[in-house]
């Protein structure tokens, strides 16, 4: 086993930098990952567009290289996200041509799927289709999909709601090399929203109108977001719930939600196609866990709906640039909507990568832990049921290396299921207070089904039958931290059905 970080059957970027996943689709017999890429250090720099496919979303392929910023408009920031569709049998894809003051909307066209041609009649689109409500400096991630005859876009703006920035930034804070971190002094003003587009030709676009607006039953913070809806996307589930996916930035906690800086956010509800406006249902935060950011789905040709995000955050470390790359992905995600939730699943076709199964049929543990008879691993699918029973805390150690662990529990009196990384291995940081603890709140449970996937340096927990997911990464050593113990802590727990694979 090599002495690496890189997980094994988790999409991650060769060298350099990797953020958002782009342009997610299925277009001649595969399916495409695109995303946001810097090929030439483990940091954020000038956005390229990385491609990669699959036909099993376990074996991906390296694709050519689909987008290099080389226009005037786009050489600071780059070829920023977006999305792709298929027209004509061709497939064309419109990212973000980011500069640090502006950003406007580009095509490019491919008819193999593999070697795209920018457009000459880019940009496309520019802020000024829905100025004056919108600020031009935020204005991106295009997410374009048919309904009906048309096609539509959506993307993350900042929205002045009535009020105006008074002046443009004073020249000498424009210089900036990350969109992300606008220059010091300079004050962003209105709050996060999303508009919606039409089109029928993609190169047209009319404003149809802007998404969120303030609704009693949800709080003001929706409405009120210092900062952008980045990465949107929206979907009919094959129940019939229309599904908008966001990223929202700067969305405050809420008891125990929204623990990251930045959010991973699900809304039900419906969207008017006449007015752009959506009515929220239901909100609910995709995934409680550390990493977790810009999901984008895919619709399969069987009807699938398959969601795929950043499996990092913004505003961390990454123990892995010592190893010269930084980015990961997470499993392709199958999603679905029930008792008014989405419901998220590891895709199927993971279960052919099975080997080695080892079964226990139940154990019991009484304040102490156990390991159990050939459940080690750290390139793994672990399944098992918990019941709490009498125990304040219980659940697994995971990645053990005799130093190491990383936790995994349920918490009976909270009511809630914690994910701990505080002594998981290399130490990360980041900007918020807790980097190590997320908690998922799943209320008094008497029996709590587990299905983990391990990959050298991260964990994807879904939770019974994927109505929670909590997913994270951590450094242990590599080749060492293989230990898994069961644990109870103040009573007795029991687990059953305990099932391991290797994953190959
Ligand atoms: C989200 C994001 C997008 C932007 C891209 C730049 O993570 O900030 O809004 O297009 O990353 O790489």
């Amino acid at each position: 086993m090599s002495k690496s970080y890189r997980p094994r059957y988790h999409v991650s970027v060769p060298f350099g930098w990797a953020n958002d996943p782009n342009g997610t689709i299925y277009y001649k017999g595969k399916a495409h990952l695109f995303y946001q890429y810097y090929p030439h250090k483990p940091e954020w720099g000038p956005m390229h567009w990385n491609h990669v496919t699959t036909k099993d979303f376990v074996h991906w392929e390296q694709r050519p290289v689909a987008l290099c910023p080389d226009r005037p408009y786009e050489v600071v920031c780059g070829c920023c996200s977006g999305s792709t569709v298929e027209k004509d049998g061709r497939l064309y894809l419109m990212y973000t041509a980011a500069q640090p003051t502006m950003q406007r909307q580009c095509l490019a066209v491919s008819d193999d799927g593999d070697h795209f041609e920018k457009c000459p009649e880019n940009p496309v689109l520019t802020a000024e289709i829905l100025s004056p409500e919108i600020y031009e400096e935020d204005f991106r991630d295009p997410r374009i999909f048919r309904h009906g005859d048309a096609f539509y876009l959506l993307a993350g703006i900042r929205w002045l709601d009535g009020g105006r920035r008074t002046e443009p930034a004073p020249a000498n804070q424009r210089e900036t090399t990350d969109p992300r971190q606008p220059a010091p002094e300079h004050k962003k003003e209105g709050w996060g929203n999303l508009c919606l587009l039409k089109s029928v030709d993609l190169f047209h676009w009319d404003y149809v109108g802007h998404l969120l607006y303030p609704q009693p039953e949800f709080s003001e913070d929706f409405y009120r977001l210092d900062g952008v809806y980045e990465c949107p996307d929206y979907f009919v589930a094959d129940t019939g719930e229309e599904v908008l996916l966001s990223s929202p930035q700067n969305l405050p906690r809420s008891k125990n939600l929204y623990q990251n800086i930045h959010s991973g956010l699900y809304m039900l509800g419906h969207l008017d196609f006449d007015t752009g406006r959506f009515r929220v249902d239901a909100i609910g935060e995709v995934d409680s866990g550390f990493d977790f950011y810009a999901a984008q789905t895919l619709r399969m040709p069987d009807g699938r709906v398959i969601m795929i995000a950043w499996k990092e955050m913004w505003d961390r470390s990454f123990p892995s640039r010592e190893e010269e790359w930084a980015g990961t992905y997470t499993l392709p995600r199958e999603l679905t909507v029930a008792d008014g939730r989405l419901i998220q699943k590891p895709v199927r076709e993971i279960e052919a990568c099975r080997r080695d199964p080892v079964r226990v049929g139940a154990a019991a543990v009484e304040d102490g832990e156990i390991d159990l008879p050939g459940v080690v691993g750290n390139v793994i699918e672990l399944k098992f049921t918990l019941a709490p029973g009498s125990a304040d805390k219980a659940g697994v150690k995971l990645f053990c290396d005799g130093a190491h662990e990383t936790l995994l529990y349920y918490d009976r009196k909270e009511g809630l299921l914690v994910f701990d990384r505080q002594s998981a291995g290399a130490a990360i940081t980041g900007r918020e207070e807790d980097v190590n603890r997320r908690v998922c709140d799943l209320g008094p449970r008497d029996s709590i089904e587990f299905d983990l996937f391990l990959d050298v340096s991260s964990l994807e927990a879904f939770i019974d039958g994927g109505r929670h997911a909590m997913t994270g990464n951590v450094y242990p050593d590599p080749e060492k931290a293989t230990g898994i113990r069961f644990f109870a802590e103040g009573g007795a727990a029991a687990f059953t059905g305990v099932e391991k694979y290797a994953i190959e």
